[in-house]
């Protein structure tokens, strides 16, 4: 059964037993206690938590999953990777374990054909009533109890979590020792995990976290990894040979000119390239980009090792554009996306890899002097701080130091270097929480969504509105609250806003809320969750209470010009995309009142001449007065319509596509001009490099631009009138007074130079006279081999 069969059978079983299909969501966690989507759950977490009404008792999906906690055993393992793809169905509040239990077990012996004697389940220590309900499937022996390590799931974060049942395939004795999955996972490879939603839990290393309340409702999640149900279906070793990995292996044997299966070792390293470069592939795909921190270095990581296994095993080539490409041909029939847009998340690959081989060409020569250096001061162990300077400034990785060293017979503190990669983690994690909004803890706005539903947000149609104050949260406490006094800072969540909170690189709106006896100021706009707008205000006067009715009335005029960016930062892209290629594809953007900046992808600086081209095109289109217009439709659509960046979004989701008449159509959630001939004018003021494969255009916009010309005119004919020459004959003028200074100042130079040597000549003299004079009273023989050394 290959890997798509095994997918639809498991969608189709649950579909007829009235779950509704949901596609997978984004890697990209919505959630932002998450950096990435680590089980088919995550999307559901509001609905467990009876944050949002779930919109159907029961659904059904294979989400992609990203998993970096066991990346150790990736490769080495079986059953362990970094990109899977978690089969699942849940109940939000409907059935549970006496339905969840069959559920599964029908699908695996009906659906799948296992034969019932092979199967195993545990549960956890006391749950009787999982128990009872399995020993009407399988004898009571082939059910066996375990711990919360084992038995008691949760996302590793804070939100839902239970107690769960999981389903075992004894493998047989071939595969290790007899006793049940207690006894040895290998040989009983774990299907499937049954999880039974019903408490929420808080902060906590590894087990060791709180309960916090019992669920509203009694829910079901499950997870069953298809790669693993392939691997046992397809009756293969581990689940990189199944028939959606096994072409990405081969690729990776040929590139680096080794055969799998000839050697373990090299089989590790052979499974880590696939394994890495598919999920890289699906991370790109899904708009997450290389960087430092975050997914971006999640997605560095994986790379960077791919590229290095790939070196050891030998190649000496460029590798990612073919496992790329092999990744592509593989899980393409799945994720059309992987190769509609495979010119660009294939581009993203091959300039990290281009990149890491400087990182590595600059890492050897400063390990190899570092090497000299040890060797030099008599000892054999490279210092920590070495190491750790090699990882972070020159991202060379530390099992790449202990190797290099190893071969030039030195040892490394690897203690040291552990404990001042501790320090740069706690440093970041400080960082990170002071960056928090105003620290605000998110569990402040579970009963301001509960009690008032998401924010409705009506600033595409209109800047001012009467709405009602929802909640209040405090800043310095991050407790909601009744009232705020004047001086206070708070959050404000309206029913209603016309303030666009900041998100896609537009900046948030300012402005006043008015109400009966005083009035806010609104400083930021932010979404602490995606269903809330929070307004952080100063208070200005009087007393804001949760019920009060307010004017909220955006700052007009701020808002233009930041529309005006924005719409700007569009035809900026369309024209890099036409001029460039359609690899020029934005990395980010960065939208303020009459100024933009816009990152994007492509190799090599811009020239002037195509940073010009670029700019008169713009401002032509400007011109032509296109009508911007924004619609809601599926993506599907959206991406029949040729629309930008259709990356990160969830499937199946209505999205918002804005058009600038002909010229430009991207999919963006923020707000624009009415027609083009508002932006007025447009001037790019600089380009420059910021990563390996990035580049950075700024701009000015409407009057910005309009009065930074205006300075650069008044400049130019100021300096016209200093050097009494016409705006035209500037460039030649100024050449040539430079010149002539140059040549003074040589001249200059040169009779200095002949004054000091006449100078010191004369110095010279008077000081041999002087020493004559002195030896002159001493003794010879001394006197004449004094004098000739005086002169
Ligand atoms: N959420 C459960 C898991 O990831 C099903 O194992």
């Amino acid at each position: 059964m290959d890997t798509a069969q095994i997918r639809t059978r498991f969608l189709n079983h649950f579909a007829g037993r009235g779950h509704t299909v949901v596609p997978s969501a984004s890697l990209i966690a919505q959630d932002p206690t998450l950096l990435l989507v680590n089980a088919g759950m995550v999307p559901f977490k509001p609905y467990f938590l009876g944050d949002l009404a779930a919109p159907w008792p029961r659904a059904t999906s294979v989400q992609k999953v990203v998993r970096t906690v066991d990346i150790d055993n990736v490769g080495r393992t079986a059953r362990h990777a970094s990109f899977f793809q978690m089969c699942g169905n849940f109940s939000f509040g409907d059935y549970f374990k006496a339905e969840a239990i069959p559920f599964a077990f029908e699908l695996l012996v009906d659906g799948y054909g296992f034969n019932p004697d092979d199967l195993w389940a545990t549960v956890y220590l006391d749950d009787d009533e999982a128990e009872r309900i399995w020993q009407k499937l399988l004898p009571a022996e082939r059910i066996q109890r375990r711990g919360k390590e084992d038995n008691y799931w949760s996302m590793g974060v804070p939100g839902p979590c239970g107690p769960c049942s999981e389903i075992y395939f004894d493998r047989g004795p071939a595969f290790g020792r007899e006793g049940g999955p207690v006894a040895d996972e290998n040989r009983y490879l774990e299907v499937w995990n049954l999880v039974f939603m019903q408490f929420e839990r808080g902060e906590g290393a590894g087990y060791e976290f709180p309960i916090l309340r019992e669920l509203p409702s009694r829910n079901i999640d499950t997870g069953m990894g298809l790669e693993r149900m392939a691997t046992i279906l397809q009756s293969v070793d581990n689940l990189y040979e199944i028939d959606i990995s096994r072409p990405v292996l081969d690729t990776a044997g040929r590139l680096t000119g080794t055969s799998y299966g000839a050697d373990a070792g090299a089989d590790v390293r052979l499974r880590v390239i696939a394994d890495h470069s598919r999920t890289a592939a699906m991370l790109i795909s899904d708009g997450v980009m290389p960087s430092n921190e975050g997914r971006g270095y999640v997605l560095r990581r994986l790379l960077r090792r791919a590229v290095r296994d790939a070196r050891l095993l030998g190649a000496r080539e460029p590798v990612m554009g073919e496992l790329f490409a092999a990744v592509g041909q593989a899980m393409g029939p799945i994720y059309p996306e992987l190769v509609d847009d495979a010119e660009t998340i294939t581009g993203v690959a091959v300039a990290e890899e281009a990149s890491f081989a400087e990182t590595l060409r600059t890492g050897t020569t400063i390990f190899d002097t570092a090497a000299r250096q040890v060797r030099a001061a008599g000892s054999t162990t490279l210092a920590g701080d070495e190491a750790f300077k090699l990882h972070d400034t020159y991202g060379f990785p530390i099992d790449l130091t202990l190797e290099m060293a190893a071969e030039a017979g030195l040892s490394v503190d690897e203690a040291g270097f552990r404990r001042l990669m501790e320090r740069q983690r706690q440093t970041a994690k400080a960082d990170r929480a002071s960056r928090r909004i105003g620290n605000l803890d998110l569990s402040a706005f579970r009963p301001i969504l509960a009690a008032a539903g998401p924010t409705t947000f009506t600033g595409y149609e209109e800047l001012t509105r009467e709405s009602t104050v929802v909640g209040l949260v405090g800043i310095a406490d991050g407790l909601g609250r009744m009232t705020a006094g004047a001086g206070e800072e708070v959050g404000v969540v309206l029913d209603i806003t016309p303030f666009y909170a900041e998100s896609g690189g537009q900046e948030a709106d300012l402005g006043v809320l008015r109400f009966d006896g005083g009035e806010v100021e609104v400083l930021d706009v932010q979404r602490p969750v995606p269903e809330l707008v929070l307004h952080r205000v100063r208070v200005r006067v009087g007393e804001l209470k949760v019920g009060d009715q307010v004017h909220a009335d955006v700052d007009a005029g701020r808002r233009r010009a930041v529309s005006r960016s924005h719409t700007a930062t569009h035809l900026v892209h369309a024209a890099f995309r036409r001029a460039l290629g359609e690899g020029a594809t934005q990395a980010g953007s960065l939208n303020s009142p009459g100024r933009l900046r816009f990152d994007f992808h492509t190799v090599g600086a811009i020239p002037p001449s195509v940073l010009a081209d670029v700019e008169d095109e713009i401002n032509e289109v400007a011109l032509r007065d296109l009508p911007v217009r924004a619609f809601v439709t599926t993506q599907d659509e959206a991406r029949r319509l040729g629309a930008m960046a259709l990356f990160g979004e969830k499937y199946g989701d209505a999205v918002r596509v804005v058009d600038v008449g002909d010229y430009a159509r991207e999919l963006c959630g923020g707000t624009h001009v009415g027609s083009s001939a508002q932006l007025g004018a447009v001037k790019l003021l600089s380009e420059s490099s910021i990563s390996a494969g990035t580049r950075r255009v700024e701009g000015l916009v409407g009057i910005d631009a309009f009065r930074f010309l205006a300075r650069e005119h008044l400049l130019v004919s100021e300096l016209a009138t200093a050097i009494k020459a016409r705006p035209d004959e500037l460039v030649d003028r100024v050449g040539d007074i430079v010149g002539r200074l140059r040549d003074a100042e040589r001249e200059l130079d040169r009779l200095r130079a002949a004054a000091v040597l006449a100078g010191l000549s004369g110095l010279q003299m008077h000081r041999a006279h002087h020493a004559e004079e002195l030896i002159g009273r001493l003794p010879d023989p001394l006197v004449a081999g004094a004098l000739q050394l005086a002169r």
